[in-house]
């Protein structure tokens, strides 16, 4: 059967890569969460003091591009990628709330984006590929055969990451957490450089009130339509 490229784009913690995961897992794709690719180039960033509370330098930043090296690699024991920088496995430290709420500020920077979308389109370009991201049916894989724009309210997404963290050992706030949704959906949606925008052709999916197991069988529905059509 003829593989098809699976776009699927929308706001933070609307439960894109949770879907994203399943969904490669069931069709046998490859599941690719561009967020993590921002996420540790921000780490990146952080730990070499390019950026943080009283340092923005992004100019030093853009010139160490070249070199910073990311990988993912799958983990056989939990049946997805996990990203990798410089060759350290990152994938605990990037999902913090520290990173989340500097990297809105790093993917707004058009290198950063456009070594991270070469990498990206390689990566896609056998086809077979479930990809999640803000850029991905508009700018990484124009051509995907399914788009998905996913939705849900602010307070919905900050009630799934505020779990996810406290899940995690995170001390957070909710307040803080509502907060840094709502900033990081203005900037993503607002920024000149790939702005988190519906792509042609996407379909809107809004998941506040729907449960995992109802959206999982309703998206591999809309893939497996567009598979057999091939
Ligand atoms: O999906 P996420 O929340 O892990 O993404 C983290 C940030 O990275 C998000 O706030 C915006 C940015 N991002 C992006 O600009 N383009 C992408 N394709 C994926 C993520």
């Amino acid at each position: 059967m003829k593989k098809i490229t699976i776009a699927i784009d929308g706001y933070s913690s609307t439960g894109k890569s949770t879907i994203a995961k399943q969904l490669a897992k069931a069709l046998g794709y490859v599941y690719v969460d561009s967020g993590a690719m921002y996420r540790a180039v921000t780490l990146y960033a952080l730990e070499n003091g390019f950026i943080g509370e009283e340092t923005n330098k992004i100019q030093a930043l853009i010139k160490m591009l070249p070199y910073i090296k990311l990988k993912f690699e799958f983990n056989q024991a939990l049946g997805y990628a996990e990203m990798y920088l410089d060759g350290k496995n990152v994938e605990k430290e990037i999902r913090s709330l520290r990173i989340s709420e500097y990297v809105s500020t790093v993917a707004a920077v058009s290198e950063v984006r456009q070594k991270l979308v070469d990498i990206q389109k390689n990566m896609g370009k056998d086809k077979g590929v479930v990809m999640d991201g803000r850029d991905i049916g508009t700018v990484v894989f124009p051509d995907a055969e399914l788009k998905l724009f996913m939705t849900a309210s602010p307070e919905t997404r900050a009630h799934r990451r505020y779990k996810e963290l406290l899940d995690r050992g995170e001390d957070v706030d909710f307040k803080d957490v509502l907060k840094n949704v709502q900033n990081r959906d203005y900037i993503d949606s607002h920024r000149v450089n790939s702005p988190l925008t519906k792509a042609e052709g996407a379909i809107e999916f809004d998941n506040t009130d729907m449960g995992l197991q109802d959206q999982f069988e309703r998206i591999r529905g809309m893939a497996l339509r567009v598979i057999e059509k091939q």
